[in-house]
């Protein structure tokens, strides 16, 4: 069945999208002077509510300076400073402007779950591209119900989607995520990244990012989709859990050069939307094979550990269903649709420990 065209990229609400608009502009004049009288003209809104923009960018922080006859400038070097020191929500709106994902952030120091947020904002009737970002997470939720853990540095991110798929191209959309997650995170630490059955995302077979992807659905399909997305980037700020510690690595450590919350959130929503639409607009196949071109573990042996049992073969494929394709010693195929894979020793070693 072909997927439903998807509505337009929405629109945020007005004085939200002035603002980061009026940002945009002084960002993409690299530091040259930005006229007020035109700067409101371009944007429709009058000298005085820009000046209140200008005003609320500087209580945020943004150095903006003002000179009569001259215009408004931003220093070019702002946005990294203020971006290296904490999340700058309104940098990201500015950059996503007219996107389909991220035109709305909400940022918060601390939640439970992003998830839930950003739950309670899609029940509420949030556009899709809302984006809901934390500082840290005391109740971060990972696959299988299991803890996440969730502390200051890393990017805590969970998007409104409302896709327009048919419902059997919809389990395809855990695996658009991780690919367009491996992909942001290979660009920003510049090694292979690899992806785990169903939407693990590793580097040399230790954890970087996981997703979680929370479906309300109705007859026909989804109602919405709440996308959650954890990248470990830095753990300066409290020590690795004892039963993590060999099995996580972050982007501070694996990334050439300094990366902050900002970036890896823009290249993941730039990533995110490229596949989105893709998923869209050309079917299942071209997620599919990007994905198989970054799987870890496929032909080789392993355990899925299932809610009532375990199985035990080669993994084989990921179908067209989103599943994962085992073949069990005799040669019988089974598809798993849900469980915790675990690599098995070729020579009788043992097997990996459940996954984070
Ligand atoms: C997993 O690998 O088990 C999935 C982890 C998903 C973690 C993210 S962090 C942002 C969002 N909020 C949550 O509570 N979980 C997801």
């Amino acid at each position: 069945m072909p997927a439903k065209e998807l509505s337009p990229a929405p629109d945020p609400a007005p004085a939200a999208r002035a603002r980061s608009r009026v940002l945009a502009a002084l960002l993409a004049a690299g530091g040259g002077p930005v006229s007020g009288a035109d700067l409101a003209g371009r944007l429709g809104i009058s000298r005085t509510a820009l000046w209140k923009h200008i005003e609320s960018l500087r209580r945020d922080g943004w150095p903006v300076e003002g000179r009569p006859h001259h215009g408004y400038t931003l220093d070019p070097g702002a946005a990294r400073e203020l971006a290296a020191r904490r999340f700058v929500p309104e940098l990201l709106e500015a950059r996503r402007l007219g996107s389909r994902l991220g035109h709305t952030v909400h940022w918060y120091p601390e939640v439970g779950s992003t998830n839930d947020v950003a739950r309670r904002l899609a029940e509420g009737g949030a556009p899709e591209g809302t984006v809901v970002v934390a500082g840290r997470q005391v109740a971060g939720r990972g696959r299988l119900r299991r803890f996440w853990w969730s502390p200051p540095g890393g990017l805590w991110m969970s998007l409104v989607l409302r896709p327009t798929l048919p419902p059997e191209r919809l389990p395809l959309l855990t695996l658009a995520v991780a690919t367009a997650v491996a992909e942001a995170v290979e660009l920003l630490a510049g090694r292979p990244v690899a992806v785990k059955w169903p939407n693990d995302v590793l580097v040399d077979d230790r954890k970087i990012a996981g997703i979680l992807l929370e479906t309300v659905t109705h007859p026909h399909g989804a109602e919405y989709v709440v996308a959650g997305i954890g990248v470990n980037l830095d753990v300066q700020g409290e020590p690795v859990p004892e039963e993590l510690a060999d099995r996580i690595t972050w982007l501070g450590r694996e990334a050439p050069q300094p990366v902050t919350v900002n970036d890896v959130a823009e290249t993941i929503l730039q990533r995110l939307e490229a596949r989105y639409l893709q998923l869209h607009g050309e079917g299942g196949e071209p997620v599919l094979a990007a994905w198989r071109s970054r799987a870890a573990w496929l032909g080789e042996p392993v355990r899925i550990v299932l809610p009532g049992g375990e199985v035990e073969g080669i993994a084989l494929d990921v179908a067209a269903d989103g599943s994962l394709v085992v073949e069990q010693a005799g040669g019988t195929r089974r598809r798993i649709l849900a469980g915790d894979v675990q690599r098995l020793r070729p020579l009788g070693g043992t097997p990996e420990a459940g996954s984070r």
